[in-house]
């Protein structure tokens, strides 16, 4: 039985108890004091707050999102540090009042559908043993279990379906060349009737419902997974008063998937939802009949010269972190502030190593 230590948490005042394994974050999103976060795994640097008391391992903190100096300064990141002692922590709590605060749980799931839906990209689907609470544009830690003598790990994917399907989630899952959760797992032997450990909801890049303004939505690659959620919520559930434009970029059309979809949903929703699918490695030429489909160059050079200007409108990017940081300096190029976008950098465990936190602009 591991050691349990109280957390408080300033300047709510708020205790809870967390084990010595257990990552603080963690123990506050279980018991319902709500923490910034993104990433959940010291990347993104979103969450870090500051030690006021007590003692912490940092973790799998990555060097570059707490440096050796405010590790000195007393700094944290909440995401993975555990206690030694009882601790006190003073963190940035900017509650967001239009988003529910869902707290952490875990659930058992059984993939019902596993398919093949672009170039190296899967469609899962779990069924859950009860009914999971979440905001549109969240996501679950999925137990990647043990193998090859190597221990079971957490790897997080975007729920794609929208919050009122509380038990059938989808996700969208690329595979990452000798990646734990992906090579070695869901594109390496999970097949459906396998029962599955998760535990969520995680995240703040979640559809803002009491806004009305209209929402530029950036997704590259599996990038579209939140985005998917945000859209079904808006339309199918009338969650949101604004109108939506979908941008989804990839290299060539193997890489994309949901096309048909979406363009059914524009033509079910012409006054609310426009959809844009991108290739940047594909001509018109190449593309013969379907080519009217489709913006060709860059998803941001698409982007650009569909608007002269994006003055009232707030944008959600997700997916490949170069790609997010490309669509915030075209979106900022276009007069929307760095409050006005939300993002979601889909960091791996290659990031931490390389350096996840970019742009200083933004508040993740
Ligand atoms: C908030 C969030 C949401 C996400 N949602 C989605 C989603 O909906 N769909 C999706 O496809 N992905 C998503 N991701 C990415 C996802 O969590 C995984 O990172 C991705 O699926 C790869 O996992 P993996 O276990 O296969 O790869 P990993 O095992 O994590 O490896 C990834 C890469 O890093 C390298 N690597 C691993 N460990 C180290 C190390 N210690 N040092 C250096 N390099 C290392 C590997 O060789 C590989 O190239 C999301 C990420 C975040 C943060
Ligand atoms: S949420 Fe803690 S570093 Fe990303």
């Amino acid at each position: 039985m591991s050691e349990s230590y109280t957390i408080t948490v300033e300047p709510l005042g708020r205790e809870v108890e967390c084990r010595e394994d257990q990552s603080i974050l963690d123990a506050c999103l279980r018991n319902g004091v709500w923490l910034p976060h993104s990433c959940t795994h010291g990347t993104c640097a979103t969450c870090k707050a500051e030690v006021l008391d007590g003692d912490v391992d940092h973790g799998a903190a990555s060097t570059f999102a707490l440096m050796d100096y405010e590790r000195d300064e007393g700094k944290l990141l909440p995401c993975v540090a555990c206690p030694r002692s009882d601790v006190v922590i003073e963190a940035d709590i900017d509650v967001d009042e239009s988003v529910e605060v869902f707290p952490v749980q875990d659930y058992t799931g059984t993939v019902v559908e596993l398919e093949e839906i672009a170039l190296h990209t899967r469609r899962l689907v779990i069924e859950l043993d009860r009914g999971i609470g979440f905001n549109a544009g969240q996501y679950l830690k999925f137990q990647v279990p043990a193998r090859d003598g190597l221990p079971a790990v957490d790897r997080t994917w975007s729920i794609a379906s929208p919050p009122t399907e509380t038990r059938r989630l989808e996700f969208h899952v690329r595979n990452v060349p000798g990646g734990r959760g992906t090579d070695g797992w869901v594109f390496g032997g999970l097949t459906p009737g396998d029962t599955v450990s998760v535990a969520g909801p995680y995240g703040r890049f979640v559809l803002k419902t009491d806004d009305d303004r209209h929402a530029i939505l950036v997704g590259g690659g599996t990038g579209l997974a939140p985005l998917k959620s945000m859209v079904r919520h808006a339309l199918e559930n009338d969650a949101y008063d604004g109108r939506l434009t979908l941008y989804q970029g990839a290299r060539t059309r193997e890489w994309l998937y949901d096309v048909a979809y979406f363009l059914s949903l524009a033509d079910q929703f012409p006054d609310r939802f426009t959809y844009r699918p991108c290739l940047s490695e594909e001509t018109e030429a190449e593309c013969g009949a379907d080519a009217t489909a489709y913006g060709f160059g860059m998803v941001t050079d698409v982007i650009a010269a569909d608007h002269a200007t994006l003055s009232g409108c707030t944008g959600y990017l997700c997916g490949p972190p170069p790609m997010v940081e490309a669509a915030l300096k075209t979106l900022m190029g276009k007069r929307l502030f760095p409050r006005d976008i939300h993002r979601e950098d889909f960091f791996n465990e290659g990031d931490k190593a390389t350096g996840g936190v970019r742009s200083p602009l933004i508040k993740r």
